[in-house]
């Protein structure tokens, strides 16, 4: 776009706006701005993304251009399009997020990778449970691929558990899987969620509390606190989960723990105290040490 060139929604085009859109989130500090900016675009104007490049001279209507710039303008405060579109792919479903689930990383994907591999060809009962379940993420995607297993989900957040059921009911899950309200820093939190069970899984919050600020603007600002926030050292999640789910599991029961990095080494410390068998680590999509994978002691 030169200087002075007047763009009214009159003579508004798609791939005009979508300069004009990929060199607003540029200046926001945006990786990755023309892309995001044609994501964003297609979705105003319902349409597929590769329309846009293929169709530049497609006009847009002053209703389009009106919600183009409502969509572009979130993106420019640094809101993950995940949360714009209130959606995210995970492990192949299409997941509801909201301002009040975790966006589910890809990085959480290796952790159900790893239990799949060892739980596929397990016998029934195979019931799983997901500590701090968000939108469901993980264990939606375990069941999605384990017919025989059943699970429970709980969390602290009543908003994130309605998110979770609806994501159980898209795809086809709710049968075996159900959705529990608790908090682990309360007494008897476990009253509802009795064993035993094959396999904990959980991605708790490991954030030091002191270092959210530094995080990414669409992290600081946009996951939930609750998701991220794990006490001054960032393992207060893991000194509550891991000597419970020893009492919880089976024997022989499998503990499946995501983790920050540079925690693999304290968290390994907690499950070697609480009797786990040395646990082994998974790497994340960068190759850094991202999940635990340990076994209950059968004796
Ligand atoms: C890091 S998020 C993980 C969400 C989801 N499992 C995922 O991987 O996207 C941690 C979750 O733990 C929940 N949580 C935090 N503190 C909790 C507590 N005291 N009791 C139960 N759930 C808690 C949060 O609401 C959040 O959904």
């Amino acid at each position: 776009l030169n200087a002075g060139d007047r763009v009214t929604d009159a003579d508004l085009r798609a791939g005009r706006a979508l300069d004009q859109a990929a060199a607003r989130l540029r200046a926001a500090g945006i990786e990755g701005a023309r892309r995001d900016a044609r994501i964003l675009l297609a979705a105003a104007l319902g349409i597929e993304p590769s329309r846009i490049l293929a169709y530049p001279e497609r006009p847009l209507s002053p209703a389009e251009a009106a919600a183009a710039e409502r969509l572009i303008a979130r993106r420019a405060a640094r809101e993950p399009i995940s949360r714009i579109l209130g959606r995210r792919e995970f492990w192949g479903l299409e997941l509801e997020i909201s301002q009040d689930t975790l966006d589910p990383r890809p990085d959480s994907e290796a952790l159900v990778g790893a239990v799949f591999e060892r739980l596929k060809s397990h016998p029934a009962p195979l019931r799983i449970l997901d500590l701090g379940t968000g939108s469901g993420c993980l264990l939606l995607a375990l069941l999605s691929e384990l017919p025989q297993a059943e699970g429970v989900g709980l969390d602290v957040s009543p908003g994130a558990l309605a998110v979770a059921s609806r994501n159980a009911t898209a795809h086809g899950l709710t049968a075996r899987a159900q959705f529990v309200a608790g908090d682990w820093r309360q007494d008897g939190w476990t009253g509802h969620i009795p064993g035993p069970w094959q396999a904990i899984v959980s991605n708790p919050p490991y954030i030091v509390v002191d270092d959210i600020e530094d995080l990414a603007p669409e992290v600081a600002r946009f996951d939930p606190r609750v998701a991220l926030e794990a006490g001054p050292d960032g393992l207060a999640s893991y000194r509550i989960l891991i000597p419970t789910a020893a009492q919880l599991l089976a024997p022989g029961g499998l503990l499946a723990l995501e983790f920050g990095a540079g925690q693999g080494d304290p968290v390994g410390s907690l499950l070697a105290r609480a009797g786990f068998e040395a646990p082994v680590l998974i790497p994340d999509l960068s190759g850094t040490p991202r999940c635990a994978i340990a076994t209950k002691g059968r004796g």
